[in-house]
């Protein structure tokens, strides 16, 4: 897995700083141009060089500053211990043109009433009520795979993307989208790749200036909105409560005030929920698929396993602690390549971080990319190993040395729904098919979230 240090040194552009604990740039657009070129490659070199702790410094502006953490201390420092230092800031701003004030993006006292609000309905037991109809989903896209691709290769990826959304938006919605299915689906893959732009880009002109990105992301959440919109005024008119997740945020209530959200932020929060609640797990999942493929005895115990515990029924929900396998998989998948490769705050006030003075307005980032390769937390890191996740080694481990769901009050609110779809789709996958890579050396690509550059060709074995 050399894929974690880049031949060419990234930080070379940079000058010595005043102290041995980072690199100076010239500028914020040197310090861009030298993270964009390789970000998981920067990361590595930035911890061999300098450490657990990275101070970045500019000449211009010189007050400037901008920290990496790579220690689960300092991330659960960062995450949750002194978490309301830390704004989402500037990257979460830009993101606030597609999905406005959702969930993911919202700061301060926003955040707080509509985290209160949307939690409950994601609790285990309502999301148990839908694994049903993860497995039926999961059951009709299998099929088709069967039709198009045993034999054949395929984009595995794009097709874990597809049915990732369709569960996210029949949770969502309570039915598929339809003859809009598709449409829907293209629209929203549009969005990401205008999220990607606008993350990537240092200056992004607002939204109304007819650039060429511009106008392909206005088109792109235009036609999300269509949707959205149609289906929120349809559910208005029924007056009905329904039991999907729209239902449940329509019936929310603030604890305080006994008002209902507005809807404004029901769309905010419905696009939210679809952007980041199937990109991430359609990642989780590519990886496991690209890691099963290359270890044939790790994909031949999982299929040992499934077949002792559950041969080739669908797996009811109660049945998934039969296959504790699948969940080690899944796992060990995100700790060698977390969906969530990176992440981003901007300190309110000044902090003390790791023995470090972190001024206000710095930026800092926690790296689950460099924390699950920690050496001192893991063994032989870059070996893939799901015997790292029995529930034994996993209790021993530190806090915030294992956290692609993020950690602390703004941890993932759809872990619980993640990991039980995952757990389905890699078990029915593995029920039905043998797994065969032909992409050779697969890279990940760091944009919002770690997917596989060039997608995962594959060519799946009926078992
Ligand atoms: C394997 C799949 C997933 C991974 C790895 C993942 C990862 C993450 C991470 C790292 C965060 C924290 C971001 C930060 O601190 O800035 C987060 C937040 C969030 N995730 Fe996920 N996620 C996954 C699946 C989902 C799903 C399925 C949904 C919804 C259906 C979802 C909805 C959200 C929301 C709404 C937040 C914001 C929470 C808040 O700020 O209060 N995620 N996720």
């Amino acid at each position: 897995m050399g894929e974690t240090l880049s031949a060419r040194p990234l930080i070379d552009g940079a000058r010595a700083g005043r102290s041995a604990s980072g690199p100076c740039f010239g500028t914020v657009l040197g310090f861009l141009a030298a993270f964009r070129r390789d970000p998981l490659g920067f990361l590595s070199e930035s911890w061999h060089a300098y450490g657990d702790a990275v101070e970045i410094r500019f000449r211009f502006p010189s007050h400037w500053r901008s920290y990496m953490f790579f220690d689960p201390e300092a991330a659960r420092h960062v995450l949750q211990e002194n978490h309301r230092n830390y704004a989402k800031g500037i990257v979460f701003q830009k993101l606030k043109r597609i999905a406005g004030e959702g969930l993911v993006f919202s700061d301060g006292e926003l955040w707080r009433r509509q985290r209160q609000l949307i939690q409950p309905t994601f609790h285990r037991e309502r999301i148990a009520a839908m694994a049903d109809m993860m497995v039926d989903t999961t059951a009709a896209a299998l099929a088709r795979w069967s039709d198009a691709a045993t034999g054949r290769p395929f984009d595995l990826a794009a097709q874990l993307s597809k049915l990732t959304l369709e569960i996210v938006s029949k949770a969502l919605f309570g039915t598929s989208l339809g003859a809009e299915q598709d449409d829907f689906a293209a629209a929203v893959t549009a969005a990401l790749e205008y999220a990607n732009h606008v993350t990537n880009h240092f200056f992004t002109p607002p939204l109304f200036v007819p650039t060429r990105a511009n106008r392909r992301g206005r088109d792109a959440i235009g036609r999300i909105d269509r949707i959205v919109w149609k289906i929120i005024e349809q559910r208005r008119r029924e007056g009905s409560a329904r039991h999907d997740l729209l239902g449940m945020l329509i019936s929310a209530r603030d604890a305080d005030t006994n008002t209902a959200m507005d809807d404004k932020q029901l769309r905010d929060e419905v696009v939210t929920f679809l952007v980041a609640g199937h990109e991430t797990t359609a990642v989780a999942l590519s990886w496991a698929c690209h890691l099963l493929s290359q270890h044939p005895e790790i994909e031949q115990r999982l299929h040992e396993q499934i077949d002792a515990a559950i041969g080739s029924t669908p797996p009811a929900l109660a049945e998934l602690n039969a296959v504790p396998y699948a969940r080690m998989v899944l796992e060990e998948s995100m700790r060698l390549y977390p969906p969530v490769w990176a992440t981003i705050r901007e300190a309110r006030a000044e902090d003390q971080v790791g023995g470090f003075c972190v001024p206000a307005a710095a930026t800092v980032t926690v790296s689950p990319w460099i924390t699950h390769r920690h050496p001192r937390l893991w063994e032989d890191p870059e070996r893939f190993d799901p015997e790292r996740f029995t529930p034994e080694r996993s209790a021993a481990r530190p806090d915030f040395a294992y956290f692609p769901f993020g950690g602390g009050p703004r941890g993932c609110v759809g872990r619980q729904f993640a990991m039980i779809e995952g757990q389905i789709i890699l078990t029915m996958i593995a029920q039905r098919f043998r797994l065969h890579d032909i992409a050779g050396d697969v890279i990940p690509d760091p944009i919002l979230t770690l997917r596989p550059r060039n997608g995962l060709p594959m060519r799946l074995e009926a078992r």
